[in-house]
């Protein structure tokens, strides 16, 4: 988000054999990019940057690659590394800020596909004694921006490698009425997965603000699921609401489109506000505090809260 905050010590892991002379019973956080972390403040410990880099294709056949990454890699980058390589699967995750180890924590995801649909294992190692392990997907826990990363094993592990398993006869995504719109536009009617991966990077780019300019950190919400019942209330009192049906007789509604019916879009409130294109992404105009930035969060949850009666959990992580 673009706040200035001190650690009392910082270390960048290239290997893990940096770890060997650090002390790993005190207060450690366990950065990848820092792109979805707002800092309340200074971080009275130990940050470990995690840079471990590379890339190996560990096994293949006539349908599928599987790529194991080291968790430093920068996530965008590597999605251009597959899409070059014309290697199918993570093209909708295009432009997504931060590095691949942190990208299982909380299963990112964008236009109709998540981390967990290509996933295949993630290696790391314990931080109490340094254990090597390794988990597959269903060991993972993986939800809606959740996983066991961040339950059980929260604070307690380093990411060192992530392994995807990418297709070569890949399936096109383009289920997503923004991508297909794009498409559209361009006349594009067999895409490829670069033109996929354009569309998606099109679409981010006209709504999302690039933290490199406007600290932020993506989605600050995540999109809250009602039970049926409620949603057809509201249905009944704003019939434009958009819904998307869930399992269990319940539907998601899009936290951005609750925050700007309570008028906070585009709202600045000192250094922070609510982006003008898309609501549910709250921004440091340069000097945000991350207090400042957390207190307009909770008063855009209380707000939405008094208005339609539901609660927006955060999806970023607060330290
Ligand atoms: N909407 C509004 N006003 C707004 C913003 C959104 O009315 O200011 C409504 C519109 O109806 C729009 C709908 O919300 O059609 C959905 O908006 P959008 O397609 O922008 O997606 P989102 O639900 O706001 C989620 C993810 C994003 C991901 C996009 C695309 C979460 C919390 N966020 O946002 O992920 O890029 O879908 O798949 O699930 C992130 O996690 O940081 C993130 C950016």
């Amino acid at each position: 988000m673009g706040i200035a905050v001190n650690a009392q010590k910082f270390l960048e892991v290239n290997t893990l054999d940096d770890l060997n002379s650090v002390n790993l019973d005190q207060k450690i956080l366990i950065l990848g990019g820092g792109s979805n972390i707002l800092f309340g403040g200074d971080f009275n410990g130990l940050v470990l940057k995690i840079n471990i880099l590379g890339k190996q294709i560990v096994k293949e056949d006539d349908h599928h690659v599987w790529i194991k990454f080291g968790a430093g890699e920068n996530w965008h980058e590597s999605v251009l590394y597959a899409v070059e390589n014309n290697y199918g699967g993570i093209e909708n995750m295009s432009l997504i800020p931060g590095t691949v180890g942190a990208a299982p924590i909380q299963n990112i995801g964008a236009y109709g596909v998540e981390l967990k649909d290509v996933f295949h294992q993630v290696d790391g190692i314990m931080l109490d004694d340094l254990q090597r392990f390794s988990l597959n997907t269903e060991a993972c826990n993986f939800g809606y921006r959740d996983s066991i990363f961040k339950n059980e094993l929260k604070s307690k592990i380093i990411i060192t490698h992530v392994t995807l398993r990418l297709t070569k006869q890949h399936q096109i995504n383009a289920t997503y009425g923004a991508i297909s719109d794009v498409l559209k536009s361009k006349n594009i009617i067999e895409p490829t997965i670069k033109d996929i991966s354009d569309a998606v990077i099109e679409i981010r780019q006209s709504k999302l603000p690039d933290p490199k300019e406007l600290g932020n950190a993506g989605s600050f919400f995540k999109n809250p699921t009602i039970s049926n019942p409620h949603f057809r209330e509201l249905k009944m009192a704003y019939p434009e609401c958009p819904g998307y049906p869930q399992p269990n007789d319940r539907t998601k509604v899009p936290a951005g489109w609750l925050i700007e019916q309570c008028g906070w879009k585009g709202k600045r409130v000192g250094e922070t506000g609510a982006h003008a294109k898309q609501a549910l992404v709250l921004v440091n105009y340069g000097n945000a505090t991350g207090q400042e930035i957390l207190n307009l969060s909770k008063q855009i949850q209380d707000s939405v809260y008094v208005k339609f009666g539901i609660k927006i959990e955060r999806e970023v992580t607060l330290l």
